[in-house]
């Protein structure tokens, strides 16, 4: 038990190994907690609270089976990017987003756009882009866009002031982006190739439930977001420090940018109905999830400068409202 306490609270706090490492030699596989509740398939189910915020059902850090060759050290420095990105990442990141953030316990969580078993889906068609993707191509993505990775670029610190375009944005050679690629792949391993696992998907608000984006009311959301998210995403959405967890920025210049998938109103939603209020997930309706999304959505956050490049060979999807508003 002593280990385990070890090794969440080395985990929350992302200092690293310390107390991890201490555990070692008693423990084989990090799956202490699983013990209270049953796991779904290899996730931490949907209904899961804030107590069990912390568990991941494959943590590379606590597997002595992985071992420590180049590939092993990758896989483990991959996780730690994705649990604390603003800190493994910084070149990358200018924002204080981890992916962690959105996918929810280390990507492990069901409703919680999972990434367990994805890694043989890739090459995949992606619309935005409108040719086949890559994994890591996906993984620049999530950096360039959910973490406001082309802030470089707008905080004029970017390809010219640096002088090194490779370096000063993400790119499917840059090697946090092959390391996180690294854990993803670990979290795939078993499972077939070219066939969707049962959990992907399932973040979105059932297409019978969907409001017309013009007849949402940020006023609505805005009262649903005092009444239900304050508590822990203050009044300012910048998030607050609870114990040692802390939501991370709904708006501004430290959240997503304008041309991440969280920016678009559905998208984000489907994030919402299944994931908050994190003590109650799922107790919000399909309506509610839209008003605050519209809500969120409806305020300021950092511009994505290479807008037009995307849905070039398809339309602007409705709901990508920072597109549609401004293009
Ligand atoms: C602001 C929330 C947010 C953050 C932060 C975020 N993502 Fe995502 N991610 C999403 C959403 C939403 C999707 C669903 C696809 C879409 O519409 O963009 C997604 C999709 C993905 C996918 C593809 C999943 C699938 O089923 O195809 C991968 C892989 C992924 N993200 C990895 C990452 C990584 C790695 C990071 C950190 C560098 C990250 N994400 C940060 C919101 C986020
Ligand atoms: C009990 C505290 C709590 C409440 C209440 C809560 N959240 Fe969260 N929320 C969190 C925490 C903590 C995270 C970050 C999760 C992580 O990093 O593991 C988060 C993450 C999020 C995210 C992902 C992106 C980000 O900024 O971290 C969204 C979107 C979000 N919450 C929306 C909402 C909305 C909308 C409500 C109200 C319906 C709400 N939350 C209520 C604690 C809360």
């Amino acid at each position: 038990m002593k280990c385990l306490q070890y090794a969440l609270i080395g985990l929350a706090f992302c200092l690293g190994c310390l107390g991890i490492e201490a555990c070692r030699g008693g423990q084989t596989q990090a799956r202490p907690l699983t013990a209270r509740y049953r796991l779904a398939g290899p996730l931490v189910p949907a209904a899961t609270t804030m107590v069990t915020a912390w568990d991941v059902p494959d943590n590379p850090l606590d597997d002595s089976t992985l071992g420590h060759s180049p590939l092993s050290e990758q896989v483990r420095w991959g996780y730690q990017i994705f649990v604390n990105t603003p800190k493994e990442a910084a070149r990358f990141t200018h924002g204080k987003m981890s992916c962690n953030n959105c996918h929810l316990n280390a990507g492990q969580r069901e409703r919680s756009l999972p990434v367990v078993g994805l890694a043989g889906l890739f090459p995949e068609y992606n619309a935005r882009a409108g040719r086949l993707i890559s994994l890591t191509d996906r993984i620049v993505d999530c950096f360039m866009r959910s973490e406001n990775g082309t802030g470089a670029i707008e905080d004029g610190d970017g390809p010219s002031a640096a002088g090194d375009t490779q370096d000063a944005l993400p790119s499917p050679a840059s090697k946090e982006v092959l390391a996180v690629a690294a854990y993803l792949t670990w979290l795939s391993k078993g499972y077939p190739v070219g066939k969707n696992p049962t959990w992907r998907g399932r973040n979105a608000i059932p297409p019978d439930k969907l409001i017309p984006v013009d007849k949402l009311d940020a006023h609505k959301g805005e009262g649903l977001y005092t009444e239900r998210c304050t508590s822990c995403h203050g009044g300012d959405g910048q998030g607050v420090q609870i114990g040692d967890k802390k939501a991370g920025p709904l708006w501004g210049p430290d959240s997503w940018n304008e041309g991440a998938g969280a920016a678009r109103v559905y998208t984000l939603a489907g994030i919402i109905r299944y994931t908050m209020p994190y003590l109650d997930p799922g107790s919000l309706t399909d309506e509610e999830a839209q008003q605050l999304a519209a809500f969120i959505t409806s305020k300021p956050r950092s511009r994505y400068p290479f807008k037009t490049r995307d849905y070039v060979s398809a339309s602007i999807p409705v709901d990508a409202v920072y597109y549609n508003a401004r293009q």
